[in-house]
């Protein structure tokens, strides 16, 4: 989709379909209402015919409205004028993105922006009008061999700003394609099954996005290399695997050569049977997105790099397999992570600590200024905060406090949860430094407190995404949180040079 701004009168405006907002009680929108004067009363005379209302979720098209410039116009139902917000500017969007793109129109203009919505700016609704209209048009149909194609699809979308806030807008679209066209990298990942997204198709895919800029470095270790440099937590996870195990790292350097960089680390178990601690049958196809981490670390360094961000970014990627086999882990195994610390393997099925320990190690060589970590957990995540907020612990709660602010502002949002002393006791293991497990209360926090330990000489904040990062049921697929948060914690470290 082709996203441009435009500054002009929506009945005069030559375009495909013309969208405009209505409140709830056949309330017009300031833009619907200069449309309709021009229209001689065309918007009233309908509602007051009672083909729409206002309410949240409405669409009406009407075609060739006379006395405008346009072949259709479609109204979007905002519900109550007194209770549209930001949430609600979204699904709008959102509703108007799949409305046009059924219409036949393949250009539109959208005047949505123009509505006030819960205090947020021009380049927020506009990057957000990017952002949200591409993740509705987006289908994972990667592997359809029949896809059922729109058969006039939306191809140019604009966005109507006043004439002063052009160039605001200009940026927020292209913050807002490339943070959507990193959302969409790490969906179509995800949503790939984990016979072709393996660990070195995630590496080949590292290095596919290398390939598209200089300042991007991708490299890989296999088996062989992760032995010698002592990553027996990462391996223990691979061996039940006939599926190498592979290290990625991508460093991007936008930023000054001796800034220090910020360090995505990404969980990337392309499938998570469990191991010899074996799941449950229902629902493990769903396992295929435990490297839902790992792929939004991708889709974030793309989108750094179509920002060409002027900040360091190191993205590391442990990338395995978890299966059982004659030669895989088994409860109770000890196994000696990078940093020298042991550990007692008591559920293979706690995996994601296990190869995240000893990337975390790992990235101490980049000397990094703070490291963030991505994974698809816990269970007890989802548990605890369902699938609307990832959770966030971290060892300093500055870090914390900046990631939770990029995830309100980038409407990818988590929660802080502890990170106390009190709970390191539950990984006690009276045969190695540590167990993998903390037994059955405050799983997610117990996860948290073993990736601590790893977590040397920098700020680190751990984000479980076990529940955000792909929904369930007739909208099954990946989400691509929290490349959103991500990007926009990037984007405020830069400050405002970009
Ligand atoms: N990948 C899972 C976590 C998960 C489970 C995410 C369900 C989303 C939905 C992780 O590797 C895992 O299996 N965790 C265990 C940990 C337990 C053995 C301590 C869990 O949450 O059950
Ligand atoms: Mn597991
Ligand atoms: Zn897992």
């Amino acid at each position: 989709m082709k996203f441009t701004v435009k500054s002009e009168k929506p009945a005069t405006v030559k375009t495909g379909c013309v969208v405009l907002g209505v409140y709830e009680r056949r309330k017009l929108s300031e833009a619907a209402s200069l449309f309709d004067k021009s229209t001689r009363g065309l918007l009233t005379s309908l509602l007051k015919g009672g083909d729409m209302d206002g309410k949240c979720g409405q669409t009406l098209i009407l075609h060739h409205p006379r006395g405008a410039k346009c072949e259709r116009v479609l109204l979007i139902g905002c519900g109550k004028q007194s209770e549209f917000n930001d949430t609600r500017y979204r699904n709008a969007v959102a509703s108007a993105a799949a409305a046009v793109n059924r219409s036949g129109a393949s250009d539109a203009v959208s005047y949505l922006p123009g509505l006030e919505a819960g205090g947020r700016d021009t380049y927020w609704k506009v990057r957000q009008l990017a952002e949200v209209s591409t993740r509705v048009l987006y289908k994972p149909d990667q592997l359809k061999s029949k896809k059922d194609k729109t058969s006039r699809p939306l191809r140019r979308l604009a966005v109507n700003v006043d004439s002063s806030d052009t160039d605001i807008a200009l940026k927020a679209l292209n913050h807002g394609q490339a943070i959507a066209a990193g959302i969409q990298l790490a969906r179509m990942l995800g949503d790939l099954p984990g016979n072709i997204c393996t660990p070195r198709y995630l590496a080949e895919q590292a290095r596919e996005l290398g390939k598209t800029c200089k300042q991007l470095k991708v490299s890989v270790l296999d088996e062989a290399a992760m032995k010698k440099l002592g990553m027996g937590a990462l391996l223990s996870v691979a061996r039940g695997s006939e599926e190498p195990a592979r290290l990625i790292t991508l460093e991007y350097r936008g930023g000054n050569p001796d800034d220090r960089p910020v360090a995505l680390v990404g969980k990337g178990v392309t499938f998570d049977s469990g191991g010899i601690s074996i799941k449950p049958s229902p629902a493990m196809d769903e396992m295929k997105y435990d490297m839902c981490g790992a792929a939004s670390v991708l889709g974030t360094l793309k989108a750094c790099v179509d920002m060409e961000l002027p900040i360091n970014v190191v993205g590391v990627i442990p990338a395995t397999e978890n299966l059982p086999g004659g030669n895989a882990s088994k409860p109770g195994d000890i196994v000696t992570s990078l940093s020298g610390q042991t550990i007692e393997v008591l559920n293979t099925d706690a995996e994601g600590r296990l190869i995240l320990c000893d990337a975390l190690s790992y990235s101490e060589k980049f000397n990094p200024e703070v490291v963030v970590d991505i994974a698809t957990l816990t269970g007890a995540c989802v548990i605890a905060l369902g699938s609307h907020a990832a959770g966030l612990l971290s060892n300093d709660d500055e870090l914390a406090g900046e990631l939770l602010r990029a995830g309100t502002a980038a409407a990818d949002r988590a929660w802080h949860m502890p990170l106390w002393e009190e709970y390191q006791e539950q990984l006690d293991s009276n045969f190695a430094d540590m167990a993998n497990i903390g037994g059955r209360e405050a799983g997610t926090i117990t996860a948290a407190c073993f990736l601590s330990r790893f977590a040397g000489n920098y700020h680190w904040a751990h984000l479980d995404i076990a529940g955000v990062a792909w929904k369930q049921g007739k909208e099954k697929g990946a989400t691509g949180r929290p490349v959103g948060l991500l990007t926009q914690f990037l984007l405020d470290r830069c400050g405002s040079d970009c």
